[in-house]
């Protein structure tokens, strides 16, 4: 949500990574993410219908969250309690998807953190982390606005899981007629 959002500009940069090898890509950030606590029988805003339908659609996810006192954000977290409303589907949650993951906070101990909470989500969620994720330390590594930054490492970090992502879809196709 915050001007400048470094966890919102690596995000991007992965999904340009990962169009560049083929990919068509959605991005979800921000004010569409924005959402009424999620609880069971809740009542969907339309709002969060282009975002589910999204997911079920994917066969690849990149999710990214700033640190928030030392784990995910709640944001970040309800939009992923959110992926209830995908439980019946032919690929429950995240099944069969790969999931790039990314954390940034303002110090190690919390991007190191959140990476992990967010690969037990995506493991609850029945989706596959991809091997390589990113923690990210804001006060060492910065994107500017177009994406750039002097982090050589980091960027060739995220065109590895980008290709990470691309390989382990095309491996697993869906296993049925349709995404749903
Ligand atoms: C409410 C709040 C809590 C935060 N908690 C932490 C924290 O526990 N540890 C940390 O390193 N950074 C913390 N940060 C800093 C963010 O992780 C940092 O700004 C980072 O760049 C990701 O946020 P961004 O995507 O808005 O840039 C916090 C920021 C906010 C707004």
């Amino acid at each position: 949500m915050d001007a400048g959002s470094q966890s919102d500009r690596v995000l991007r940069v992965a999904l340009s990574a990962v169009a560049r090898l083929g990919a068509e890509v959605e991005v979800f950030s921000g004010l569409d993410l924005d959402l009424p606590p999620y609880h069971s029988n809740a009542v969907l805003p339309d709002a969060t219908r282009d975002y589910v339908d999204a997911v079920r659609r994917a066969d690849a996810l990149v999710i990214s969250s700033p640190g928030y006192h030392g784990t995910v954000s709640g944001l970040v977290k309800n939009a992923l309690d959110y992926l209830e409303e995908l439980r019946g589907d032919h690929r429950p949650y995240l099944d069969g998807r790969p999931v790039g993951l990314i954390a940034v906070a303002r110090g190690w101990q919390a991007s190191v953190a959140t990476l992990g909470t967010l690969r037990q989500v995506v493991h609850a969620l029945r989706g596959w982390p991809t091997p390589l994720g990113l923690a990210i330390n804001s006060t060492v590594t910065t994107f500017d606005e177009s994406g750039g930054t002097p982090d050589v490492s980091t960027a060739a970090a995220i065109d590895v899981m980008a290709g990470q992502l691309i390989d382990f879809a095309r491996r697993w196709t869906p296993p049925g007629p349709d995404a749903g």
